[in-house]
């Protein structure tokens, strides 16, 4: 989820992400305040020989995972295409030695087989499917031959899972008919595209993937071996202004592990 205080930080293009940058916590409820983000850990704990290992980390943002990634792995790579989030990630992530962060286009860079691992926490969110298919490809040549990707994609399924709760929470209390009402309403069902799994808000977009739909294009781009997992958001208010089921089960982002 890459969810705002009111609803849903949309997709920006880079001087977007500059602004989002100067008041970052206010905006994105990122995994790493709102979610169980241990699986993650765990699978990049989980690569063997880690420590003689590479690892780059795409669209970073204020690069949380730096300190982490530094301490297992021999060199790290962070890199956005934000200006103004490259500056905070290098402030907050300068004193470790083996950490290197850059400016870079996810849809336009080049790395050819540097990578023993890449990771990607709700950074391929891009509106336009060729955007995104051009930033798999270049994920994919980034990594070496046998190396893991770890990639955080918001869940469609999850969003629709949320309106499931909806309804029924109104059909508890209405008649059939004025249930679907309000809950598609409260829902915002006109907003989303569910055919494109998007979010839309007057000439904003948001991406949300669906399992199928990650499979899909990720066997294309060559990965392998694509297993997934969640994580999960608490339902805690504060973490989104979503209506909260906190005896349901939570509402979550994919959690992909690929090899190429
Ligand atoms: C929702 S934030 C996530 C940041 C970070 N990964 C985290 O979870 O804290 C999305 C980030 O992706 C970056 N981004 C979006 N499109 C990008 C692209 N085409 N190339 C590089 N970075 C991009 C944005 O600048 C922003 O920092």
């Amino acid at each position: 989820m890459i969810y705002c205080q009111v609803h849903i930080v949309f997709y920006m293009e880079m001087n977007d992400w500059n602004e989002i940058s100067k008041s970052y916590h206010e905006w994105i409820i990122s995994p790493f305040q709102g979610a169980d983000i241990d699986p993650l850990y765990e699978r990049l704990e989980g690569v063997s020989g880690r420590r003689e290992k590479s690892v780059a980390d795409f669209g970073c943002g204020f690069f949380y995972l730096g300190k982490f990634l530094s301490e297992h792995y021999k060199s790290v790579h962070g890199s956005d295409f934000s200006e103004e989030m490259v500056k905070t990630a290098r402030l907050i992530n300068g004193r470790f030695k083996n950490v290197r962060i850059m400016r870079e286009d996810m849809r336009t860079m080049r790395h050819d087989e540097a990578f023993d691992v890449v990771v990607i926490v709700n950074s391929v969110i891009m509106p336009s499917l060729k955007d995104i298919k051009k930033s798999f490809v270049n994920i994919h040549r980034s990594l070496k031959r046998g190396g893991s990707a770890f990639m955080i994609l918001p869940s469609m399924e999850s969003v629709i899972y949320h309106g499931m709760l909806l309804l029924n929470n109104e059909l508890a209390r209405r008649t059939e008919e004025s249930a679907r009402k309000t809950a598609k309403r409260r829902f915002e069902k006109r907003k989303y595209d569910l055919f494109l799994g998007y979010y839309k808000d007057d000439d904003q977009t948001q991406k949300f993937y669906y399992m199928h739909e990650i499979q899909y294009l990720l066997k294309k781009t060559g990965f392998r071996d694509i297993r997934f997992d969640k994580v999960r958001y608490s339902w805690d208010a504060g973490v989104s202004d979503f209506q909260p089921f906190p005896k349901e089960d939570p509402l979550w982002d994919w959690l992909v592990t690929a090899k190429k």
